[in-house]
């Protein structure tokens, strides 16, 4: 009955041409996000490894899979923008991954807009229809189930003001359809956006 199912235990190994682990967990939001470090140089990256996690008070979450410059920027700061990716954004946000160094701005380097942020430092990407300005609440080192650290920090954040382009909004309802979403899901390069045609209802029941 097992012989048409693959299976696997991640430590060993998975046995395909590639690592399916992200491609099923997946298509995941992204948390393209800005930071400034202590001296004010402005940060941008992406973070599919990303999700909301609270309703009240909204928390949103990413995992640093190393100890890269936005870890080390929220480390020292404590504050963060979540920007959101678009269909129209995918390049620029694609550019904003470049490994470089700390005091090149990857705003510049995408051609993109900082637009100043009302509640914390680092700058808003003008051209993201939603934004969400963040404090830090918990920085996670993950481990195994050995209780073996892995270089992997979750940083959880408290968004602590919301920017929504006015267009989205349809009569005060937000258009996740109409805002081209892209989410990110297996391999080196597989994206998917969504639209009105992937929209179905299920009420949960009584
Ligand atoms: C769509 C996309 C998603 C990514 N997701 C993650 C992620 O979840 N965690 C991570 O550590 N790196 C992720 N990366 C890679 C980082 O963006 C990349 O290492 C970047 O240079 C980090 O920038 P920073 O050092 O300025 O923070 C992703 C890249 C792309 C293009």
């Amino acid at each position: 009955m097992t012989t048409n199912i693959h299976t696997y235990e991640p430590r060993l190994g998975h046995g395909l041409p590639h690592d399916p682990f992200n491609a099923i967990v997946g298509p995941r939001p992204i948390g393209w996000i800005s930071t400034q470090n202590a001296a004010g140089a402005r940060n941008l990256a992406p973070y599919s490894f990303f999700n909301a996690f609270n309703y009240v008070p909204p928390i949103v979450g990413f995992a640093s899979i190393g100890a890269k410059d936005t870890l080390r920027n929220i480390e020292a700061t404590g504050e963060f923008v979540w920007n959101l990716a678009t269909r129209e954004l995918a390049e620029a946000m694609n550019q904003s991954c470049a490994a470089v160094p700390p005091e090149v701005n990857e705003f510049e380097l995408a051609g993109l807009t900082p637009l100043p942020s009302e509640k914390v430092r680092p700058p808003r990407v003008a051209e993201s229809p939603v934004t969400f300005e963040c404090r830090s609440t918990q920085i996670l080192q993950l481990q195994g189930i050995d209780g073996a650290k892995v270089p992997t920090w979750l940083v959880l954040g408290e968004v602590v003001a919301v920017h929504i382009a006015k267009t989205l909004l349809k009569d005060g309802v937000y258009d996740t359809a109409g805002a081209g979403h892209i989410l990110r899901a297996g391999g080196p390069a597989d994206y998917f956006t969504v639209g009105p045609e992937q929209l179905f209802k299920i009420r949960r029941p009584r």
